[in-house]
């Protein structure tokens, strides 16, 4: 027993560094877990019934919330490819098994197109950054037989922006930095958001992050939308990942969660301002492989009026090659109340700099935790 316990950490063996915070000490603890090196028991796991009544170690912290069935049909539900809402479980809803591919197809082929902005704009061309999912399809479908290929550019993607494109320089939104809003989303963000008693959501920036294994997404608070009143929208998908909610300040220490393929996080009200980060993607137990709410691409039959669409075998394979070393998470935000307007000086002030950058919050392996 001896080596094997003693290959195991724990939180409370983990020194803290002088003058560290009880975040920042959880965020290393996590980040260098890897399955079976640390104990992971301390983790809430909502897609695991027991987890959610209250057994484990932070179990106490897990609610059952109330969802507004009559908010949603089961029609406008089924359009969005989501269950109906009388199936949800609101501590971690579950996307309707099959459908989540759209998202994925979406957010890997579609929404990395221009107008779009991502990373990679600041460092190549329009023509460059074209069409990242012709330009990597093919590299992905044999990723398997030839591992010393050169990384595709879709694996070099970061991050993408949506709406109102969020400026990772002086953090903000302007109101002359917008591209339409996609449509699919947006119905998908309203559903969930009237679900959960926002009625009126209006889906107008998204920062959508792509994940490798060894991606971490620094502690931050999203604070730079004007209306907080609205809640924020978080999709994930392919690989699992632990998800740190801390407090309002950084030295309350985080509760662990996972955070899997289809579940959606809704941050509103008080947790809407709260400390949060992702210390670590965990690649699957049995080596590159997907979730298995993942495995089945193709829907049985979709209404005359849906918004997710059929993908196609080819499309999916190279979905489902790049997804299991990867996951992607969708954030959607409302930033302007209704009738609100930027302010005068911050339009002036992002005239100066309407350059898309390079740099975000996630970080891979080896780089400074902001
Ligand atoms: C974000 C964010 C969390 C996640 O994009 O602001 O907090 O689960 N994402 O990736
Ligand atoms: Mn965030």
């Amino acid at each position: 027993m001896g080596k094997m316990a003693a290959a195991v950490g724990s939180v409370a063996t983990l020194a803290a560094e002088p003058g560290e915070d009880a975040f920042r000490k959880l965020f290393r603890f996590y980040r260098q877990s890897r399955p079976g090196t640390v104990d992971l028991g301390g983790v809430i796991d909502f897609s695991v019934a027991h987890a959610a009544r209250g057994t484990g170690p932070g179990a106490h912290k897990v609610v059952k919330s109330h969802l507004n069935v009559s908010s949603v049909s089961d029609h406008d539900a089924y359009r969005a490819g989501l269950q109906p809402v009388s199936k949800w479980r609101a501590y971690g809803l579950q996307g309707y098994p099959g459908y989540q591919w759209h998202w994925v197809k979406q957010c890997l082929k579609l929404y990395s197109q221009k107008p779009n902005v991502c990373n990679l704009d600041k460092h190549m061309t329009t023509e460059e950054t074209q069409d990242l999912w012709e330009q990597s399809k093919e590299c992905l479908r044999y990723k398997e037989v030839n591992k010393l290929r050169p990384r595709s550019l879709l694996e070099k993607l970061r991050w993408v922006t949506l709406g109102y494109h969020y400026n990772w320089d002086n953090k903000k939104y302007s109101a002359d930095h917008y591209t339409p809003f996609p449509s699919d989303l947006a119905f998908l963000s309203e559903q969930v958001a009237a679900a959960c008693g926002f009625q009126g959501f209006r889906a107008e920036a998204g920062i959508l992050n792509y994940y490798r294994l060894d991606s971490t997404l620094g502690i931050h608070v999203d604070k730079s939308e004007l209306d907080h009143s609205k809640p924020l929208l978080s999709f994930s998908f392919g690989q699992s990942a632990i998800f740190l909610l801390g407090g309002l300040k950084r030295d309350e220490a985080p509760t662990p969660m996972f955070l899997h393929s289809g579940d959606i996080m809704v941050m509103s009200g008080f947790s809407r301002l709260l400390n949060h980060a992702v210390p670590r993607v965990l690649p699957s137990l049995e080596g590159e492989s997907l979730p298995c709410c993942l495995e089945t691409p193709l829907p049985a039959d979709l209404p005359r009026d849906s918004v997710v669409e059929p993908c196609s075998v080819e499309d999916w394979q190279v979905c489902a090659s790049y997804l299991k070393t990867a996951r992607v998470n969708m954030t959607v935000r409302q930033v302007l109340a209704i009738g609100q307007d930027f302010p005068l000086e911050l339009m002036e002030e992002n005239k100066r700099d309407i350059t898309p950058e390079g740099s975000c919050h996630l970080d891979d392996e080896n780089s400074q935790v902001k």
